[in-house]
């Protein structure tokens, strides 16, 4: 039986009592017989600062860099709005996904149908969406040099941020995106904005070039950006798989968001380069959510975006593709029997704990 080794990062406010949910589900799945899954828990983010003024120790990095997967919860609160900026829980991300090289971060939009009500769309035109935003994640313009506030002679200011990406960073996020489609609907549609931008010509020369040598059996269109986040609303269900940089899929991820619904049900994946001798590649999985400071000790948290965040993880990292399906509608599931959490719910209805939304899950899955 494989092996799977995980290292489990549950961090600040609802990341712990989320956490707790999908260690349930992990160890459903070991008890399953499917694979084997081996974990360890750690400190990060506040908590990590707290303990040994660092958002992630070496030792931890060490252990991450070692895993097949990370699972990772969320970082942050108010009780550390006064660290410094190098130590603070976020950073504890930023180097995780430095460190891993995750380049690739991952973020589907599904729209339960049982939920089609609490898109900002149309039931008709959310309902059956799935689509997956493949964004860049380590280039362009958050990262590209030179980046500089500078005062200028005559007492104006300029400030600089630098949109770069070179040849071989954007070839593997497209093969991400290409390999990703075929499994799925075998579309991509690539978003920049080549009208006004250099790196948008070269992207789209590389992409194009990528899906004509090495995935002719999967479709190609291109997009210009501000064009695909007016599509996204208009008609989001066109879409498969949509390719694209750092900047736009940020805003073209939020976007997609909140077509499905809350923060609470929205996972991510964050992929690495495949190793040479091994093929598996290094990952880091993550609600797209915060540690919601608000709700943070009431046990009221959603725990589904952490727990189809796991799935992503049977999914991508583990090819237990038949699992993860089985996790994803047993989530559907548990939604169209009218289980909710206090974010989903329908006003005047009673919401359901994190624990038992977990319990719900844990018993669909039987
Ligand atoms: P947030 O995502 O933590 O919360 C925004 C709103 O959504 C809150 O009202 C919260 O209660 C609600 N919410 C979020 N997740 C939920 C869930 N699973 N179930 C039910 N309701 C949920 O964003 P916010 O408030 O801007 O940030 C709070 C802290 O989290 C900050 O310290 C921020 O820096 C950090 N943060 C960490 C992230 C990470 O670890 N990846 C990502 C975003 C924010
Ligand atoms: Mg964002």
């Amino acid at each position: 039986m494989t092996s799977f080794n995980l290292l489990l990062l549950p961090g600040d406010g609802i990341g712990t009592e989320i956490m707790a949910e999908v260690k349930r589900v992990i160890d459903w799945f070991g008890a399953r017989g499917v694979a084997s899954f081996e974990y360890e828990h750690d400190l990060v983010g506040g908590s990590a600062y707290d303990a040994h003024g660092k958002a992630v120790s070496e030792a931890t990095m060490a252990k991450a860099l070692a895993a097949d997967a990370v699972i990772f919860g969320a970082v942050g609160g108010p009780k550390w709005d006064g660290v410094p900026y190098d130590v603070r829980p976020e950073a504890a991300l930023l180097r995780l996904r430095k460190d891993l090289a995750l380049f690739a971060n991952l973020r589907p939009a599904i729209c339960y149908p049982a939920l089609a009500e609490a898109s900002s769309l149309k039931r008709e035109l959310v309902e059956g969406l799935d689509i997956l935003i493949v964004r860049e994640l380590t280039g362009g313009v958050y990262f590209g040099e030179p980046k500089e506030i500078v005062t200028l002679e005559n007492g104006q200011k300029r400030a600089v941020d630098t949109q770069l990406y070179t040849s071989p960073e954007i070839e593997r996020i497209a093969r991400v995106a290409f390999e990703l489609a075929r499994t799925r609907g075998k579309r991509v549609a690539s978003a920049e904005k080549r009208n006004v931008m250099k790196s948008g010509v070269l992207w789209n020369q590389i992409v194009t070039r990528i899906g004509k040598e090495e995935y002719a059996d999967v479709a190609l269109e291109h997009v210009l950006a501000d064009n695909c986040a007016m599509q996204l609303v208009r008609r989001p269900k066109q879409y498969d798989v949509i390719v694209t940089d750092n900047l736009f899929g940020d805003i073209l991820s939020d976007v997609a968001a909140m077509l499905t619904g809350s923060l609470g049900m929205l996972p991510s994946a964050s992929l690495g380069a495949p190793d040479a001798a091994t093929g598996r590649r290094k990952a880091l999985y993550e609600p797209v959510h915060g540690s919601a400071p608000d709700i943070a000790g009431k046990g009221i948290a959603n725990p589904i975006a952490m727990i189809a965040s796991f799935g992503m993880a049977l999914r991508y990292s583990f090819g237990l593709v038949a699992e993860a399906d089985l996790l994803d509608r047993a989530i559907a599931g548990v939604l169209g029997k009218g289980l909710r959490t206090a974010d989903i719910a329908a006003a005047g209805t009673s919401p359901c704990s994190t624990s038992q939304m977990g319990d719900a899950i844990i018993a669909e899955l039987d």
